[in-house]
């Protein structure tokens, strides 16, 4: 079995990681011996601080090993194809996790890999992200809530993560500029989902009683040819003190990370109380920890 988006993930499977990443963390047991001998390599076409380092701890933990390799040093940059990489990768490893730009060379390596092949972030979802961000949630007791998306509600992270929180039965909503909504793909498989989905360019709208609202960076990787033109867009859409106010009193505010301090939020509401930034760095690691205990046994 692969994890390529929370689109394609089976519900009941997907509630299973989030319940077992809720459990490890309460144990928070980091030298288990589950998964003694196993090999993870881990493919980044792209920069990564947190995915790749709580996949290297997240295996580690479980007593099995990680390898990591960039695309630069490798020989892709030759033009080795993603095919055959896959299957060479499959002799020497029992699961693969890769970042790549686009979705579709994460396809071609799982129809060619014959061990788990995981989605660390492509242009179109970042599931394990999403994973990490349902268990914070429920951590945080805000999964019956109301979830609001603020800024490039179109990216990766928005896709995984509005998937996921309907999945749950949350009320979400999205909010950004005209240019910067989901998809019409992604808005109807989480209207099918059972929450409420709403769509709106005003965040005062969006983020009136909202229990979580949660951001991203205004240029993702691979998009920094419209740096300028995102910038100017989405200004209106800054997670900052007066927007917060509008939300419940003890909303959390959640982001990914890395964040842009001063554009998508400012560094006040990131270094408030109410800002559950760090504990979704460190779920990274526990849900990632979840998915591969659930997938390799
Ligand atoms: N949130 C996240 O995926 O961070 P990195 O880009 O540092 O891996
Ligand atoms: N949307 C961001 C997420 C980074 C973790 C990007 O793709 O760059």
């Amino acid at each position: 079995m692969d994890l390529l988006t929370i689109k394609d993930m089976q519900e009941e499977f997907m509630k299973e990681v989030v319940e077992l990443a809720v459990g490890l963390r309460k144990e928070g047991n980091r030298a288990r011996d589950d998964l003694r001998g196993k090999v993870l390599i881990s493919l980044y076409e792209k920069p990564s601080t947190r995915t790749r380092l709580s996949f290297e701890t997240a295996i580690e933990n479980l007593g099995g090993h990680c390898i990591v390799m960039d695309f630069k040093s490798s020989q892709i940059s030759r033009g080795e194809t993603m095919a055959d990489t896959a299957r060479v990768l499959s002799r020497y490893c029992d699961v693969i996790s890769a970042r790549l730009f686009r979705h579709t060379d994460l396809e071609e390596i799982a129809e060619y890999a014959s061990v788990p092949v995981i989605n660390a972030l492509t242009d179109v979802e970042h599931p394990c992200q999403a994973l990490a961000d349902m268990q914070t949630i429920i951590e945080h007791g805000k999964d019956k809530g109301k979830l609001v998306y603020v800024g490039d509600a179109a990216n990766n992270v928005a896709n995984s993560l509005m998937l996921i929180a309907a999945r749950y039965g949350m009320h979400v909503v999205l909010c950004g500029p005209k240019d910067f909504l989901p998809s019409s793909e992604y808005l109807e498989e989480s209207s099918k989902a059972g929450g409420k989905v709403e769509v709106t360019d005003d965040p005062s709208y969006a983020v009136k009683d909202a229990d979580v609202i949660y951001t991203d960076v205004w240029v993702s990787m691979g998009d920094e040819a419209e740096k300028e033109k995102r910038k100017e867009a989405l200004k209106p859409y800054q997670v900052n003190d007066e927007l917060l106010r509008q939300a419940k009193p003890d909303a959390t505010v959640m982001h990914c990370l890395p964040a842009h301090r001063g554009e998508e939020i400012t560094g006040e509401v990131l270094d408030s109380k109410q800002a559950a930034v760090w504990d979704q760095a460190e779920n990274r690691m526990w849900a990632q920890e979840a998915l591969i205990l659930k997938l390799l046994k």
